[in-house]
């Protein structure tokens, strides 16, 4: 397969997920977390599927297509490391929907990133809330979701977070 081929099949799985995941929130309460900013197109995405939804963004390094800045009062700058933890006193309350897009060519990186998360998301979600992850999540509280079809699974990740 082509890169180009690859990349296309990556952003149809991730636009997929993210639908999916917007709809299975209804009616759950809670903001929206988007890890990572990078050129504000899932930002984009997510607040035109969810208007009545707070999306808070999180990005280290902001630099979105000027239209997809978000507001100051929902853009947390800084390191996740520094930022996520802490995060639950910031938020109005538990997370509906985290999606996280932070992979980069680094599988080394990408591996460690994603432990970290699969261990740091489930107390910032709410019971049943749903997470689309660039990355495989593995952690007790995230119930492993197959993907919408004819999404192939190993594409992009969904999670749900158990309720007990
Ligand atoms: C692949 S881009 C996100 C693309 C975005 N979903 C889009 O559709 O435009 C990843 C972004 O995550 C940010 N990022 C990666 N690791 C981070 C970290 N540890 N803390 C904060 N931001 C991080 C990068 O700066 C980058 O902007």
């Amino acid at each position: 397969m082509s890169r180009l081929d690859s990349f296309i099949r990556r952003l149809e799985a991730q636009r997929a997920c993210l639908d999916f995941a917007c709809a299975a929130i209804a009616g759950l309460p809670g903001p929206v977390l988007e890890l990572g900013l990078g050129n504000g197109r899932t930002f984009d995405h997510l607040r035109e599927r969810l208007p009545d939804r707070e999306i808070f963004v999180f990005e280290r390094d902001p630099r979105p297509h000027p239209a997809c800045w978000p507001d100051p009062d929902h853009l947390i700058r800084g390191d996740l490391a520094d930022t996520l933890p802490g995060a639950a006193a910031r938020l109005p309350a538990p997370a509906a929907l985290v999606h996280a897009d932070l992979g980069t060519g680094d599988a080394a990186r990408n591996a460690r990133l994603a432990a970290w998360l699969a261990a740091t998301l489930p107390p910032l979600l709410v019971p049943g809330g749903l997470v689309a992850s660039d990355q495989p999540l593995e952690a007790a509280p995230l119930e492993p979701l197959p993907p919408p079809p004819p999404i192939q699974p190993g594409r992009y990740f969904l999670y749900r977070r158990r309720r007990c």
